[in-house]
Order: C-alpha cells, then structure tokens, then sequence
C-alpha cells in the first residue's frame, strides 16, 4: 500500500524572510539558511574590514568586526548569548549588539572598557545586552552561566611585550598598513597572559581559564579560539597544536580550523639571505564543541 508521507514546510524566522535558501526548521544552532550555513564552512576565509573597525585602533590587537559577525551568526541564534573572555576593545560585543545577540565580555585592563565605550558611542552603536566585566577571567568567570557560544583571542604571549613597536595610528583607510605608535603591549598585571616569561606558563594560564569557561558554555555548543604561530626567543613554536591539545585534555571536542587570510599586511624579510623565516599573514580559527556528555575532571 502507498503511503503518502505530509512533511511539515519548514518555517523561516521573521527576521530572515527577505534572505535567499530555506530555513530548516530542525536547525538548533543558529538562524541562516542551508545556503549561508554551507558558505561558511569553507575551511578559509578572507578577513574583512569595516570602517567600524578604525575605533579600535588604541587597541593593539583587535578582531576585525566583519570576521566575528560571520563566526556569531554560524554558531547561534537571535537572543543567544556570547561570552569573550579576553574581549579587549569590545569587537565581540559590538559584532554580537549588532546581530542582536546577549554578550559578556571580560578584560582585565580597566582602558579597554572605556575604548570600547568610546567605540560604541562614536559609531552610535546600541548596545543591547551587552556586558563588560573589568578583571581577570580566571576569576570572573565564576559567576557567568548558560553561555551559547564562546569565541575569543588571547595575547599571543609575551610576543607584544618583547617585539612589538606599538599600537597603529589611525590613519583613515590604510589603518591595516599605519605605522605603530603607543603602548604596544597590554598591560602590567602579573595574572595578565602577555606578561608571562615562560611559554609554558602561557599555555598553562590560557587552559586554566578555558577549563573556567567550559563550565559556562551550555552542552553541545561551540568555543573558537582565533591564534596564530609566532616565534618565542627567534623560535618558532607549534602554538596551535598546544592550544589544541590543551583544549582537548580540559574535554572540549575538536571540530576543526578555518583559516583567516590576512591579505593587506606587508612581507618583510625576516631571515633574508641566511635563512627560512616564515611570514604569518593569516590567524586559525579553530573550533570546539563541548560534548554533551562532558564531566569536569
Ligand atoms: C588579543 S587581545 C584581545 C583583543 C580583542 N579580540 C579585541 O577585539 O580587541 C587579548 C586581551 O586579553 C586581555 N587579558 C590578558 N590576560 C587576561 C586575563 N587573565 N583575564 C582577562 N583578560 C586578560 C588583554 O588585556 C587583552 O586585551
């Protein structure tokens, strides 16, 4: 006998009914049609810049907007929450203010809040449910809960301390290409990870936190580190494989890297006529999972 089997038409969100592709109503991690979800899983990306962006320029290392905005809309939902726990000049909570998702972010120097202040106030941002923490996230992310996503940068070690000329002038549209002036590194506290001196230590102080932070990301969702490798005492380190596996031994799962190509930054010849020396022109995006069955060690 033939059965005719009625499937249910799945329902797009009010929000997105003027955007291309279907909606699948069986979706639980975020609001984008089968089309949008399947670009953005291309494993790279080409970073992109805005002119919001030019407001972080007091910061030495920002996120460019644009690439947070697309990791937010992949791994939630409106009305979800995104937590940074090394949230500098804010760019997470003004990407997250404007999908209109909740944020808390948190950074231990008291300057970066009031940069991203400025930052929201300057470009007349609101900025909805959006909360920034002053302090360290080893403490502070005690009394943060039911997170959906998390997605953050540490300082890549000392590197800015020991290498850095500064942070860039705003100098209009080639702000990726200024010169560097100012402080170039993030602060003097001994808990902040820019200021450690052993590698190790770094890697130790960033689990500690991550293993903090897992306890506040609700089951089944998704954590992304943007890191990069950089080279300790003219040695270059495997840094990405030590933050994986660190992740991976607090329980988060490994879902994979998207690689974020920087293509304005200039070449310089580092170890030119002598000697290989590599010029880091893209930053990993690598993505966890936390599994629905994790116990905390
Ligand atoms: C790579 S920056 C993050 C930049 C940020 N993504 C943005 O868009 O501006 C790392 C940040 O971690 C902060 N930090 C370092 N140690 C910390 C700690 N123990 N707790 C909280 N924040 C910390 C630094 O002050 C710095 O602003």
């Amino acid at each position: 006998m033939n059965e005719t089997v009625k499937t249910k038409r799945p329902r797009k969100p009010k929000e997105l009914e003027n955007q291309p592709g279907k909606y699948d109503e069986r979706n639980k991690l975020n609001d984008l049609t089968g089309k949008d979800w399947l670009l953005l899983t291309r494993s790279y990306w080409i970073s992109e810049t805005t002119t919001l962006d030019r407001t972080a320029y007091a910061h030495p290392a920002p996120f460019m907007i644009e690439d947070v905005k697309k990791l937010i809309s992949m791994y939630t939902k409106l009305g979800m929450t995104v937590l940074d726990p090394f949230v500098g000049s804010g760019t997470t909570l003004i990407a997250a203010s404007l999908l209109n998702r909740n944020s808390i972010g948190i950074d231990l120097n008291e300057q970066y809040r009031d940069l991203f202040l400025n930052r929201a106030n300057d470009s007349k941002l609101s900025l909805g449910n959006a909360k920034y923490i002053v302090g360290d996230s080893l403490v502070c992310l005690d009394s943060v809960h039911d997170v959906d996503y998390i997605v953050t940068s540490p300082p890549y070690h000392n590197i800015l301390r020991n290498d850095s000329k500064g942070t860039r002038s705003n100098n209009g549209k080639q702000y990726r290409m200024a010169a560097r002036d100012g402080v170039g590194y993030y602060s003097e506290e001994p808990n902040d990870l820019g200021n450690f001196d052993e590698y190790c230590d770094f890697i130790n102080a960033f689990s500690a936190i991550m293993k903090k932070a897992i306890a506040c990301l609700k089951s089944s969702r998704y954590a992304s580190i943007v890191i990069s490798d950089f080279t300790v005492n003219k040695q270059e380190h495997p840094v990405i494989s030590d933050i994986v596996k660190s992740m991976i031994d607090i329980g988060y799962e490994y879902c994979g890297t998207t690689v974020l190509l920087q293509t304005v930054k200039p070449l310089y010849p580092f170890g030119y006529p002598y000697a290989y020396k590599i010029n880091h022109h893209h930053q990993s995006i690598v993505t966890f999972r936390k599994p629905i069955d994790f116990v905390m060690l």
